[in-house]
């Protein structure tokens, strides 16, 4: 879907804050956006460019479930039959994202974001990078990059993923950054699935799109697509990176990363520019959960009924996992904790829950814990295994945490006091209230 007409449907809702005033991309923008979070923005002035930008579109599973036209709970099931079900998208030569190609490449033009006082220059954060290798064709993922001249970037590529293997494999690699994208391109993107799956072939599943050739690299890119940025990343040409605030909320360190030199640009004519404010909650989202229905799989390949799981925000939905089970013989929960673990390493804390708490819930899964948790009984201890890159808690070089799982579900046979919460009198207020 073309992000502008989302953000026009948003209008008729009155979902969305419209800023009418002139703003500037230098701070003043991501300080905007993070006020009002989760409330969607549109920036119609920007002072520094022509281009209107947009951001807190999705923040939470109710925003992109609203997108879908789902409930919340149906997001992993969905996700799970694209992944499963993924088809190639329709090809067109009349992509809406090549509606205006620019004649010089200038990205001083763009509404590229200065984020934080902090930060080591403009960054686009929302760019979805399309890649291709000779062998495994083409490939989805994010990659931040920092604006270091009018016509390169400097990208922030993780060691291991998929993009960084093309790169080591090839020396150079050309690219197309796409910003201004929906749900279906965004969530494929983040999803980590076998080398040489191409992800807009899950996007197709999520929702049907559209893709068409890009202009000066061989690579198909989702047609409806805001801005394209055309161009070649090279492993060996290195620049400084950051600093930059990474998905926990802290500082990321500066660090020797690819530059991306580009060589053309093209947009949508009435374009909008997607900002996504660094380690808030729609990075979080985007981030923890495309991994959701990783879990899921793992735990529910083990023989568990498993019915929901929720890679939580305050753990910077990638560290911590909730998971409600429907608990049938006394190890399922300890079982869940170790078949999570496998399906997501990076996480450090998992819990798992019964079916009567609601996982959304901060508090009810503290409760469930404080009644239902025996650290004797019910703790996993996985000392000092490989964790996430981003936990400042983990030993530096090497990653090693100690990863813990927390059974929090009740034994299936009561001996003491019950496990249930005690339910007040349902009544009707119509027949206690006025006169
Ligand atoms: C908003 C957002 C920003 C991200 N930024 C980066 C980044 O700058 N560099 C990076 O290597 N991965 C980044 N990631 C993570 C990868 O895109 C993600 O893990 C990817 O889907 C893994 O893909 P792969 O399995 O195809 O390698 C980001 C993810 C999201 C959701």
């Amino acid at each position: 879907m073309i992000l502008e007409n989302y953000i026009i449907s948003l209008q008729k809702q009155d979902k969305i804050t419209t800023i009418k005033r002139e703003i500037s991309k230098h701070l003043e923008i991501a300080g905007v956006l993070k006020t009002l979070e989760p409330t969607p923005v549109l920036f119609e002035r920007v002072k520094e460019s022509e281009f209107r930008v947009a951001g807190n579109l999705f923040c939470n599973k109710k925003q992109i479930a609203d997108y879908f036209g789902i409930r919340a709970e149906e997001i992993i099931p969905t996700l799970t039959r694209a992944i499963e079900n993924k088809s190639p998208p329709e090809q067109t030569d009349k992509g809406a994202c090549q509606e205006v190609i620019e004649d010089t490449v200038d990205l001083d033009k763009l509404p590229i974001l200065f984020h934080n006082e902090i930060d080591g220059g403009p960054y686009i954060s929302s760019g979805v990078v399309v890649s291709a290798d000779p062998e495994y064709g083409q490939n989805l993922d994010f990659h931040r990059a920092m604006q270091i001249g009018k016509d390169k970037m400097v990208t922030r590529v993780v060691r291991g993923r998929d993009f960084y293997n093309f790169l080591k494999r090839n020396g150079e690699v050309d690219v197309a950054f796409c910003i201004g994208n929906t749900p279906e391109v965004l969530i494929a993107a983040a999803t980590s699935v076998d080398t040489g799956i191409d992800e807009l072939e899950i996007a197709n599943a999520l929702r049907g799109i559209k893709v068409t050739k890009a202009k000066t690299v061989d690579l198909m890119i989702p047609a409806d697509t805001e801005f394209v940025l055309e161009g070649r990343v090279f492993l060996e040409e290195t620049h400084s990176e950051g600093p930059f605030i990474d998905l926990t909320e802290t500082v990321d360190v500066i660090r020797q990363e690819p530059v991306f030199e580009l060589k053309r640009i093209t947009h949508r004519k009435t374009a909008i520019w997607q900002g996504l404010l660094p380690g808030r909650s729609e990075h979080k989202i985007l981030m923890g959960m495309p991994r959701e229905p990783t879990i899921f799989k793992k735990v529910k390949d083990r023989g568990i009924d498993v019915l929901d799981v929720y890679i939580t925000p305050g753990g910077a939905s990638w560290l911590h996992v909730a998971i409600k089970i429907k608990k049938k013989n006394e190890d399922d929960g300890i079982q869940t904790l170790e078949a999570a673990f496998a399906g997501h390493k990076s996480a450090k804390h998992i819990w798992v829950y019964d079916e009567d708490i609601d996982i959304y819930s901060d508090e009810e899964r503290e409760w469930a814990m404080a009644t239902r948790f025996q650290a004797d009984d019910d703790l996993l201890i996985k000392d000092r295994e490989t964790g996430s890159s981003l936990d400042p808690s983990a030993e530096a070089g090497t990653n090693l945490t100690t990863k813990c799982g927390f059974d929090c579900t009740k034994v299936l046979e009561t001996k003491g006091k019950s496990f249930d919460k005690a339910k007040f009198p349902e009544v009707d207020m119509k027949k206690f209230l006025g006169e």
